[in-house]
């Protein structure tokens, strides 16, 4: 595999114009990255190797015309997702690894919905600004979560796009959250069930419920693919709404939940999870927690809070923010781990006042 390039000292000495320009192609980067993962064409480099355009289409049938594909892997090439030779030929690289279905800590579908529909709703940012509303329902006919109701793939996809983006957060959570002696912990909102299933895996006595919207849930089923029985047998996939009655819990999880959400609902949520909550349990959120005012750290999660800005009435907080949301639903914060994963998302872990 080749070696990924780093900044050479020239780049590093641009002038600011340039520097600027570059950070504005990065919607561009964005898009011809995303275009090509779709393609498959990571997963074909891997498999078969080093390929020009023209055998890329010829031999594995991709549906591109082998001069726009060529240039498009040209500039997926100049930032190291392929390599590339004299004689035009793309080879697989580290970066092009983490594209792949296969890889273990793949980010191929969230690549690929970047690039669709969430692009359109991007277009709505000026309007977000202007108005203080999200796009979705401007951009694609209805709110986002009807939209995912209405287009079966789209719900499939967004599903499996949060699974793709989990495996560092997950990893971060069986490493910093020691559910030793808990019975039963609820994730709502928990997708095709995957931190859930990770935590059942960990610990053998434990038992599961994932609360998620009724249509995602066969689709979750499906995702279960040839997971452990035993696993599948201790997790319960409850079809039903989150601001409506939680099921009881001795542990919530909330993962990617609360940036979702405006104060009032969240409050709700974690409000609901203290209700249903068990002995002295705990509700966990797994998010970002934004720097204070005046740090200029966070990239990530910054944009992240655009994303919620433009696509649903949520916002990522700070860690005073995060406090008085929690107050305000009667419970205290105990703990705040940051992950070092895709998004800079920390684990926020509280208990009942
Ligand atoms: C940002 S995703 C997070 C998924 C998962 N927790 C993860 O981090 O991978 C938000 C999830 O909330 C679910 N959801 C949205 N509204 C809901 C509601 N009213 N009741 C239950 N689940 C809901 C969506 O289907 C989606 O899977």
């Amino acid at each position: 595999m080749a070696e990924v390039p780093r900044p050479t000292e020239k780049q590093a000495a641009l002038p600011p114009q340039a520097i600027v320009m570059q950070m504005v192609m990065g919607a561009w980067l964005s898009q011809t990255i995303s275009a090509v993962t779709r393609l498959n064409i990571p997963d074909l480099l891997k498999a078969y190797g080093p390929q020009t355009a023209l055998r890329l289409i010829q031999d594995h049938d991709v549906g591109a015309r082998p001069e726009f594909l060529e240039r498009a892997l040209r500039a997926c090439a100049s930032v190291g997702i392929f390599s590339e030779d004299a004689e035009g030929r793309f080879g697989p690289t580290a970066f092009s690894e983490v594209l792949t279905s296969s890889s273990a800590v793949s980010v191929k579908k969230l690549t690929e919905i970047f690039g669709g529909t969430w692009w359109k709703v991007w277009a709505g940012l000026p309007d977000a600004l202007r108005t203080g509303m999200p796009q979705a329902k401007a951009q694609l006919g209805m709110e986002y979560w009807d939209y995912c109701k209405a287009n079966p793939k789209e719900m499939e996809d967004f599903g499996e796009a949060m699974k793709s983006n989990s495996h560092l957060s997950i990893r971060g959570v069986l490493e910093h959250c020691d559910l030793s002696g808990v019975k039963k912990v609820a994730d709502i909102g928990g997708g095709f069930g995957h931190l859930a299933i990770a935590l059942l895996r960990r610990y053998r006595d434990l038992r599961g419920i994932v609360l998620e919207l009724p249509d995602l849930i066969p689709i979750a089923r499906k995702h279960l693919g040839d997971e452990n029985p035993e696993v599948v047998s201790r997790i319960e996939f409850v079809g039903g709404d989150m601001f409506g009655e939680m099921p009881a819990a001795d542990v919530y999880l909330m993962k990617h939940i609360i940036h979702d959400w405006d104060d009032a609902r969240c409050i709700r949520l974690l409000s609901n999870c203290r209700a249903g909550l068990v002995g002295n349990g705990r509700v966990i959120c797994i998010d970002a927690v934004l720097p204070p005012m005046g740090d200029t750290s966070g990239t990530p999660a910054k944009l992240l809070d655009i994303d919620m800005m433009v696509f649903i009435p949520g916002k990522e907080r700070t860690r005073k923010q995060w406090e008085e949301l929690y107050d305000a639903a009667g419970l205290k914060i105990t703990s705040i781990t940051s992950l070092h994963d895709n998004f800079g998302t920390s684990i926020v872990e509280g208990r009942k006042t």
